[in-house]
């Protein structure tokens, strides 16, 4: 094989493909290699498995031009010198990281790698692994390591929904098994774009990564408890948070809202957690950061409570429309969901309950209904917004159809109601009395 640059990105998710597409439009030949065969079929008719902003057209492009092809056969890596992993990692249960999906792909690339290959982790791990998975590679493919075989993890930081844009230019963390795969891993992150910053080795790299989301997670949680707090004393926690954040430099807390979820962001408290799991029990209480994550977690069982006590427990029969099915504004992403969670408690309690959601697609999920738009308002009780749509917040400041409702009670669950609304209206809300 000649020294030509030929990337694999394993994974063509919602991380996995971006990279792919960034990579393939620069001029690389990238090989996407991906188990779901539909998910290939997918994109090499050039459609997109999922919206991601800008990667629609990116994609046309990579595949038009022979640049990016997606494959389910492994033996592809025989062909490719840089191999990227980005396939995803989960939390058992009982809070534990599960990670189960990695030795089977360290197994099925190993009999393929050779002497001067990178094998560079995106995949969020537990600190220590990518040392680990670089000493079971060497010792399957008999490639020293960081000699033959090059081994390093590099966080992946963007956000859904931006990240094409914030793979050019967000900063990229690099930390190697060993000084040279910290060179040649540096080397490739260096394509993409932006700032990489080397650090000292493969562990540091995965903290950074359980850092980001951890530190999110925390800031989450106290504007959560304040929530709890504000509401309970007849204090709006919007109007409070406003005014201490107003032209004070030592303040930056973010707003409430009835749920902060999804893949990363409820996954990476934990895994930092585990880390030192002796640190916990032996002083008697939890991490900051998974006190936080619950106090997070907590703001749905409130509006539950909240919404099942305004229907004095009674609520058998009545309508709850949940504006937001995506574990965020403006993405299409559905996993790990608060609103999903919200729906099947409100439906266990004898709720009807259906979604309005402007950028799911789709017509059900779990056997909920989801509307596209406002009209599926008529006949509720109760409308619940539980992320911020720009449609809901555009709806929020001119409403109509607030006269078809059953009953016009909204539960404002990210603060997207002002103090103009038709008085004829009930709001209450996270962090609202
Ligand atoms: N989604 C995010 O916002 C985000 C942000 C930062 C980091 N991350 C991390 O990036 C990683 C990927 O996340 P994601 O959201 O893209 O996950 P995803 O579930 O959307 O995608 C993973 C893909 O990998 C495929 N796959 C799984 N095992 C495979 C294997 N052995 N060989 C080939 N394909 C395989 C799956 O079929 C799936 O299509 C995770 O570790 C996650 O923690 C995600």
């Amino acid at each position: 094989m000649s020294d030509e640059l030929r990337i694999c990105v394993i994974g063509a998710g919602r991380i996995g493909l971006p990279i792919s597409v960034s990579l393939a439009v620069k001029g690389i030949k990238v090989v996407s290699l991906e188990l779901d065969s539909s998910k290939c079929e997918e994109i090499n008719n050039s459609d997109a498995p999922f919206f991601e902003e800008g990667m629609d057209k990116a994609l046309f492009e990579a595949v038009n031009n022979g640049m990016l092809v997606a494959t389910d056969d492994y033996s592809i890596i025989a062909d490719c010198n840089v191999i990227i992993s980005a396939i995803g990692t989960e939390i058992s249960e009982d809070g534990e990281p599960d990670v189960s999906s990695v030795d089977p792909m360290v197994a099925a690339i190993s009999p393929y790698l050779k002497s001067g290959d990178l094998f560079l982790l995106k995949t969020t791990l537990p600190i220590g692994s990518t040392l680990q998975i670089g000493n079971k590679l060497s010792e399957a493919s008999n490639l020293a390591l960081d000699e033959e075989l090059f081994v390093a993890f590099s966080p992946e930081r963007i956000v859904e929904g931006r990240a094409m844009e914030e793979l050019r230019s967000l900063p990229k963390i690099v930390g190697g098994v060993g000084p040279k795969s910290s060179i040649r891993a540096c080397q490739i992150m260096k394509i993409f774009g932006g700032r990489v910053i080397e650090v000292s080795d493969s562990s540091t790299a995965e903290l950074c990564k359980l850092i980001d989301n951890s530190y999110r997670m925390t800031r989450f949680g106290f504007s959560a408890d304040v929530a709890a707090v504000s509401w309970r004393n007849g204090i709006n926690a919007y109007e409070a948070i406003n005014a201490a954040n107003q032209d004070y430099p030592r303040n930056d807390v973010p707003l409430p809202s009835i749920g902060v979820s999804g893949y990363c962001l409820t996954k990476d408290p934990y895994y930092l957690s585990a880390a030192s799991p002796e640190v916990w029990s032996s002083r008697g209480f939890e991490s900051t950061w998974i006190a936080a994550r619950k106090a997070g977690d907590w703001q749905v069982q409130e509006a539950k409570a909240r919404i099942l006590d305004f229907f004095e427990n009674d609520p058998k029969g009545k309508k709850a429309i949940i504006a937001g099915a995506t574990y965020k504004e403006e993405v299409d992403d559905i996993r790990m969901s608060h609103g999903i969670e919200l729906a099947r408690m409100l439906g266990d309690r004898g709720m009807e309950v259906e979604f309005w959601d402007p950028i799911v697609s789709g017509t059900e999920i779990g056997g909920i209904a989801v509307h596209c738009d406002s009209g599926c308002i008529r006949g509720a009780d109760i409308v619940i917004f539980t992320v911020p749509h720009s449609e809901f917040i555009k709806w929020a400041s001119k409403p109509h159809g607030l006269e078809l409702m059953n009953r016009q009670v909204i539960f404002d669950g990210w603060g997207i109601i002002g103090d103009d609304f038709p008085e004829t209206c009930k709001v209450m809300g996270t962090g609202k009395p």
